[in-house]
């Protein structure tokens, strides 16, 4: 495979990154995850717009244009071609002495980009829904920055895993703000989908913003507001959002089945008409 680093392309076992980097010693680094359909980018600008603003709520400099950025994000496309997968972007303060206190105009930030190969479509996920299971939020007050704080979303993952489950929902206060990397939602009895309105405690997901202008756009009621487990547990349906899996249907939630354990109606058709208007 080849990767870009710092302003060259080079095969993945020549990348050289400083181990003095605050992305490395600090996670003081911010990323973003595009999807690649037939060969294609996905709502790339939404992208390059949230890097901005992740970049801006750190004080951290973007010394590259958004043009560059799409040329590196085609040519990694093109060099490894990728038919279906995603381009995982990361760009930190850059590399000087490990200290706390740091001088951002001093620094020079790293950029690193590869590209991963994934089956987006035809997925198990798509075909048999993921159980969730529930545990507590415990990140910090920032989570609609895209750092790569990383650690207890990894965790809470793997915490999940050996319960059996293909993910966690995170709680904070006995309400869901979000799955371990993607965004929640519930699809009620009577059929409205509830999602947690924006805020400090969840990431703003690109695939989130598209889906609920799908769902207003094809008459399904949208509400945002924050929902409990307890409600989770009683919904006809549930799904995620992300780049990575667009709508993820989910099928039981801390072991509690939803309706017939199948992915549901509304789920599968917002899937569907994600993925159409995708390409
Ligand atoms: N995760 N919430 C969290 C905590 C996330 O990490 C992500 C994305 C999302 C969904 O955002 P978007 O629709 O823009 O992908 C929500 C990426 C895919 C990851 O970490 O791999």
């Amino acid at each position: 495979r080849t990767v870009y680093v710092n302003g060259e392309y080079v095969p993945e076992n020549e990348a050289k990154i400083s181990v003095f980097d605050r992305g490395f010693l600090m996670a003081d680094a911010i990323y973003e995850v595009a999807a690649v359909l037939d060969g294609k980018l996905t709502d790339f600008p939404a992208h390059i717009k949230r890097l901005h603003r992740s970049a801006g709520e750190l004080g951290m400099r973007v010394d590259v244009s958004d043009d560059e950025l799409l040329e590196i994000h085609r040519e990694l496309i093109r060099l490894n071609g990728v038919d279906q997968g995603m381009v995982y972007l990361q760009m930190t303060r850059g590399a000087t002495d490990r200290d706390f206190v740091f001088d951002t105009d001093a620094l020079t930030p790293s950029l690193v980009l590869f590209t991963q190969k994934k089956e987006l479509i035809d997925t198990g996920v798509a075909r048999n829904g993921m159980k969730v299971i529930t545990v507590e939020d415990k990140r910090w007050g920032r989570c609609d920055i895209k750092t790569t704080q990383l650690l207890y979303p990894s965790l809470a993952k793997m915490e999940a895993k050996k319960a059996g489950a293909d993910d966690a929902w995170l709680v904070r206060d006995g309400e869901i703000t979000e799955g371990s990397s993607n965004n929640a939602y519930i699809v009620t009895k009577d059929g409205a989908i509830v999602t947690r309105p924006l805020s400090n405690s969840i990431l703003p997901g690109i695939t989130r913003a598209t889906l609920i202008a799908y769902a207003e756009e094809t008459g399904t009621r949208i509400e945002e507001r924050v929902f409990t487990v307890k409600e989770a547990h009683e919904a006809a349906e549930a799904f995620i959002t992300s780049a990575s899996v667009f709508v993820g249907p989910v099928v039981s939630i801390d072991g509690v089945q939803l309706s017939d354990g199948k992915p549901g109606p509304v789920t599968t058709r917002l899937r569907e008409l994600y993925i159409a208007e995708s390409r």
